[in-house]
Order: C-alpha cells, then structure tokens, then sequence
C-alpha cells in the first residue's frame, strides 16, 4: 500500500506547505505549523464517494422569515436592520470596552420582545453576570444564565432550550472536550466556533460570540474565525472617554458602512440619537485652533471638532503628534500649507487632536485641519458658527468630496451659519440643503479658502 502523504498547516492563518518551518511565510505565526495527514487519493473511501446533486439557482426555495430587532437602535443599524436567524455574529473588541455590557443589554431585550433567550458566561461567574445584570437594570426571567466552557455542553444545551438568541462570552475561554489540553489555542478556538456557527444555521438561532482582540487590533487567535461567521462587529472607544463605536467589518446581510454611536455611562451602554450635540458640547468656540468639520462615518453626516496646537519647538526635529486624524493626511497637509501659503512650520511643534475621542480619517477633512493649524499659529479664533471641509491635493486644490448634502444638511440643522467648502460641492442639492441660514462658500484653492476664513 502506498505511503499517507502528509502536508503541514498554519493553525493561525491555514497557510499550506509540503515541508515543516518554524515561522510561517504567510503570517509569520511562530511554531504554528502542524502536520496533518491528507486522504488517500486511492483508497476504499474514494471510490465509494457519489457526485453531490446540484439545484438550478431558480429551483432554490428561501424561507426568509423575518428579522429580529434587538431594539437598541444603533445596534439594529450596524447588523442592517436587524439579527438573521441562524447567523452567528463575531462581537470583537478589546478587553474592558464593553462588549459583555453591550450584548447583555441587547439580549435582555430580545428576551423582551421575542422570549427566552441564553448567554453563555465563559468568562465570569453566573454571579459576576448578576452583579452586572444588576447594575444595567437588565434582570429579566426570559434571561437564562449558563456559566459553562465545555463548547460540547454549550451545543448540546442550545439544541435542548432553543433559546430565541444566545450570546456566547466569548468564544476564546471555550475548550473542546477532547482537544488539546491547550484552551484558547487558535485551533481550538476556530473549531469550537465552527462547533457553534453549524449549530446555530441548523437551529435558525441568532448567535452572538463575544471574541477579544488584541492590541494589534486583530481577533486575537485565528484570522479564520472572520471566514467562520456571518458579521464581523468590532466594538471600539478611546481609553478614559466614553464614546464607544460599533462597525460592521463584515457582514453578509447587510452594509459595512454602518456605524453605531454609544455612549458607556454608569448604568451601561445608552445609544447616541444626537451625535453632533455630544462630539460638540465641550467645544471652546472662543479659542483659536478649534475647527468644525462635517464628516461622513457609514451612512451619516456627523460634526466633529478639529484641534491644532502650534508652539515654538525647543528642539531641532519639532514635534508631530496626531490623535484621531490620520498621519500622512496630516503631514501632507502640512507640507501643502508651507509650500502653498507660505506658513513656515519647521521650527513649530504640531499637534493635531480629533475631540471626544472620534476618528476621522477621510480626505474631507484635510481642509479643516488646514484652517485648524493656521488658526492656532496666527492666534485667530474661527466665529463659533463657521464650519470648513475639503480634500486638499498636493497643489494646493481643493478637491470635492461623497455625501456632500448630507454634510450640509448636518451643518443647517445644527444652526451653522457658514461654510467654506469645496466649489465643486456647490450644487443645487447642497444649496437646497443649506436653506436660509447657512451660507455655502464655494473655495477652489487652499490659498482661497485662508483668505476667506482669516482675511
Ligand atoms: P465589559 O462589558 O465587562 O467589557 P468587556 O466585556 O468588553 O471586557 O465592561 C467593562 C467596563 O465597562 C468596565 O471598565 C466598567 C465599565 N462599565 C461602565 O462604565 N458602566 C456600566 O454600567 C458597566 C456595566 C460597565
Ligand atoms: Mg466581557
């Protein structure tokens, strides 16, 4: 009989290769590699294997029922209108960002709305669980508690309740019954998620598995577990602030542009109706270096405040710091404003600040950050109704942008009296948007847009 060929795999990315290395070319994973033994081409399993039976896409009967709602407004958003029966949904973030508070709250009004639903505690104590259950005013007896990590009890216990949703916390505490001794190892976590994600499509049952990312930013164990899953929603927030964000980095029913907005207060997590109200409501519309941006995130205009500081630098390389903005933007801006508007920035230190702890990467911005320096290092405070947006090219020009009413819509309801925007946004949409109050200045040069803003 011939010899079982044998290949070896990443656990971490699956990544293939025909002879064993200590570091995997693809994801550079340490000692991730393991042999695995391919099935015989020739043996007695190959010739008894049928051809499947393909349907015509036509003949393909969907029994799409409807979707639940958990009833958190912003969270209905980012999932596209609502939880899929039988999708699983990866909840990621980083350790203390509020993932559990988030996913209790919303199965505590599922269990409102649709009946008994489970959470699964990895993690903590069917007391912890209380304790915060307590806190949130979020005990309910359609809530049912399962403190467990053998993902053979979990399984079994879903296909015995039939629970309207579950939340598993989190899928990296699970261990396997017979696995390697080693919990949370990536293999063991992609196949109890795997164990997990079947159970739910055969019981067309909701499922929620919480999953912590490292610092790096990526879910912490297998990448796999992103090709596993439905939705990918990553939970996200700045460390000493309260805002926290929800984005959908996958998700198969619905966009990936929607963003959810809360705020963490002492009774948990509340949805942000008014964004712009909260971004601004610290706002020193008296000092200089303070800029109002309207910015896209998803599918909604939201205000956010632009901060520079420029001071003499006391040593020869000055500093660059930014915090929410994006570097490069930053630096290229910077460089446009030296060149173009002759503002000579090399003996000044530089910091560039998004407030209340938002990100805002997106080109439109590069206009606002423009005014934001040159107000700090003239000393000139913008009047407390301006706002400014605009991508700023490398020659100076400023370029259009997406979603342009919608940017001016935000602005008008907000009460903003002025903004200087690019010419080519000025169409009869964004006029419309405007209305009475608000006047559009159309600017087709970075030069242009300083002369109007400072005169
Ligand atoms: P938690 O949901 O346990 O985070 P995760 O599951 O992502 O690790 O939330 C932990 C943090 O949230 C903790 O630092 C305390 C804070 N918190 C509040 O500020 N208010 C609340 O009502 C709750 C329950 C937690
Ligand atoms: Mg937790």
């Amino acid at each position: 009989m011939r010899k079982a060929e044998t290949i070896h795999a990443c656990q971490e990315c699956g990544r293939e290769s025909l002879r064993w290395v200590g570091r995997c070319p693809e994801c550079g994973a340490w000692g991730a590699m393991v042999e695995r033994t391919l099935p015989s081409r020739s043996g007695p399993e190959a010739e008894c294997v049928q051809p499947g039976s393909p349907v015509a896409l036509t003949a393909v009967e969907v029994h799409a029922g409807p979707r639940l709602l958990t009833g958190i407004g912003e969270f209905d958003r980012v999932l596209g209108g609502g939880l899929v029966p039988g999708a699983t949904v990866l909840v990621g973030g980083e350790p203390g960002i509020g993932k559990s508070t988030l996913l209790l709250q919303a199965l505590r009004s599922l269990a409102d709305r649709y009946g008994e639903c489970l959470y699964v505690s990895a993690e903590e104590s069917a007391a912890q669980v209380r304790l915060r259950a307590d806190r949130l005013g979020c005990v309910s007896s359609a809530v049912s508690l399962l403190p467990e990590t053998n993902v053979g009890v979990v399984d079994a216990s879903l296909r015995a309740l039939r629970p309207h949703a579950a939340v598993v916390d989190s899928v990296q505490a699970l261990s396997l019954p017979a696995g390697p001794s080693l919990g949370g190892s990536p293999a063991q976590v992609r196949e109890a998620a795997g164990v997990l994600v079947r159970t739910a499509k055969e019981l067309d049952l909701p499922l929620f598995l919480v999953g912590h990312v490292t610092k790096e930013g990526s879910l912490a164990g297998p990448k796999v577990l992103e090709h596993l899953v439905d939705a990918v929603l990553y939970f996200e927030g700045v460390e000493h602030q309260t805002l926290r964000l929800l984005r959908a980095a996958k998700n198969r029913f619905g966009s990936t542009n929607e963003v959810g907005l809360f705020e963490m207060g002492d009774h948990g997590l509340s949805g942000i109706e008014e964004p712009s109200r909260v971004l601004l409501a610290q706002r020193p519309s008296w000092a200089s270096g303070s800029v109002v941006v309207p910015t896209v995130e998803g599918s909604r205009a939201l205000l956010a405040e632009v901060q520079a500081l420029v001071s003499p630098s006391g040593y020869a390389t000055p500093t660059r710091v930014t915090t929410g903005a994006d570097r490069s933007r930053v630096s290229v801006v910077l460089a446009v404003l030296e060149k173009r508007a002759g503002l000579n920035l090399s003996a000044s230190d530089v910091f560039i600040n998004i407030a209340a702890g938002l990100r805002v990467v997106e080109p439109a911005a590069d206009l606002g950050i423009a005014a934001a320096l040159v107000s700090s290092q003239r000393d000139r405070p913008l009047p407390a109704g301006f706002a400014v947006y605009g991508e700023v090219g490398l020659s100076g020009e400023v370029r259009g942008t997406h979603r342009a009413a919608q940017r001016i819509a935000e602005l008008a309801r907000m009460g903003f009296s002025r903004c200087v925007m690019p010419a080519h946004d000025l169409a009869g949409e964004c006029r419309r948007a405007a209305g009475e109050q608000l006047e559009l200045v159309g600017v087709g040069a970075l030069e242009e847009a300083l002369a109007n803003l400072f005169g």
